[in-house]
């Protein structure tokens, strides 16, 4: 018999196992095991946040064609088949409702212990070389520009403001990226964001250079 999180392994990997902006498997695996690291030293519910981590991008409203709704009705859908403790799948349902960055100036707080880790995990995993990675291949799969340098980064002051920004990829480091490192919501999170955040800097000092 499968335990309950090598069946979400499988789901997860079957929904999301050729996502091509960078919110594949792979990405769903690390912020799982990046959730482990803070976990150990934040404490928390090892299986809601397991499966939370696992999970939290099934019900992205990106990849349900623009409709947070119906990306949460999928996700309750599996969750029932699990028959998790009716709290433990509320409180999943809770976290991927409300981790989503949303604009530079709008505030996204996490209610809960298991919420924050998996926010941070999932930010940490959108920072440093992988976050890098990531945002070209976001920029590439939506026909964004590399860089522009006559269109300057915006400021959104609201999700709606956020979602339909179209500009060029270099833009999400100043629109996103980092911005992240202040974010964070727990100890070990801001002290493994450092480093990433260190690595993106040079990294754009290069971009410019060359
Ligand atoms: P969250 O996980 O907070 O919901 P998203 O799913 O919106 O964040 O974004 C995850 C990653 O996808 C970003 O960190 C970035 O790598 C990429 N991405 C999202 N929006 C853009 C964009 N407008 N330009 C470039 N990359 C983006
Ligand atoms: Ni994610």
């Amino acid at each position: 018999m499968k335990g309950i999180i090598e069946k979400v392994v499988d789901y997860v990997k079957e929904e999301l196992g050729n996502e091509g902006s960078g919110h594949d498997w792979w990405h769903a695996y690390r912020v799982w095991k990046i959730s482990e690291t803070l976990q150990k030293t934040e404490g928390g519910d090892r299986e809601v946040i397991a499966i939370a981590a696992l999970t939290h991008d099934i019900a992205d409203a990106k990849l349900n064609g623009g409709d947070a709704d119906k990306g949460l009705q999928r996700l309750s859908g599996f969750l029932s088949e699990l028959s998790l403790e009716t709290d433990k799948q509320k409180h999943v349902e809770l976290i991927a409702a409300t981790l989503s960055f949303k604009g530079a100036n709008v505030a996204t707080p996490m209610s809960t212990l298991e919420g924050k880790i998996v926010q941070d995990a999932d930010r940490l995993d959108a920072i440093g070389a992988v976050g890098i990675a990531r945002t070209f291949s976001f920029g590439g799969h939506h026909n964004r520009l590399i860089y522009d340098p006559e269109q300057p980064p915006e400021t959104h002051n609201s999700y709606h403001q956020y979602k339909k920004s179209e500009g060029h990829t270099i833009n999400h480091f100043y629109e996103k990226l980092l911005i992240l490192k202040d974010r964070m919501n727990t100890q070990t999170a801001i002290q493994m964001a450092e480093e990433r955040h260190r690595f993106m800097k040079i990294f754009l000092q290069e971009f410019y250079a060359e």
